[in-house]
């Protein structure tokens, strides 16, 4: 069984990565909307792997035994000014979710609790992936963004993204 404070921050984190995969799916519509297909994609794709998220926390809670209760998923409500905007803030919105992990982490410690440690080594790895991914495309939007051309090319390289399912499997 679950120390009650763990399985309530790991409850809480599914509505974190569902609101994720809302907010990413906000920014691919403002893309697609500026005829930026490819960084829609990328986002869209984004939004899956987020809801995969929600779904391996759904499981762990599940194969633990415990009942899951699914809150509302808030409105993406960032003023998108240009197409840099959701660039830097995915970085930030990923930044808050590598806390909110280390936060059920730092509680799964204090209660010895070192199943949830082991299922959470996963997403601490992703998170540093996900925030060097951030990181990346602002760094290339900032190369290539200024020059319609490279602008274009940057746009195919990230419309070929693809999903692929977590390498995390809890059956
Ligand atoms: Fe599921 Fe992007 O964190």
């Amino acid at each position: 069984m679950l120390h009650k404070k763990v399985a309530e921050l790991l409850n809480q984190q599914i509505n974190k990565e569902l609101y994720s995969a809302y907010l990413y799916l906000d920014f691919s519509n403002f893309f697609i909307d500026h005829g930026l297909v490819g960084f829609g994609n990328w986002f869209k794709i984004q939004a899956k792997e987020e809801m995969s998220h929600a779904d391996l926390f759904m499981q762990y809670l599940q194969n633990n035994n415990l009942s899951i209760e699914l809150e509302a998923i808030a409105k993406p409500n960032i003023d998108l000014v240009d197409v840099r905007t959701p660039l830097v803030e995915s970085l930030h919105h990923e930044e808050l979710v590598t806390a909110s992990i280390y936060g059920i982490y730092e509680a799964a410690l204090e209660v010895k609790d070192y199943r949830t440690q082991e299922f959470l080594q996963w997403f601490i790895k992703e998170q540093g992936e996900e925030e060097k991914n951030a990181n990346d495309l602002i760094l290339q939007f900032d190369m290539y963004g200024s020059d319609k051309a490279s602008l274009l090319q940057l746009d195919i390289y990230l419309g070929k993204r693809t999903f692929s399912a977590p390498s995390l499997d809890l059956d």
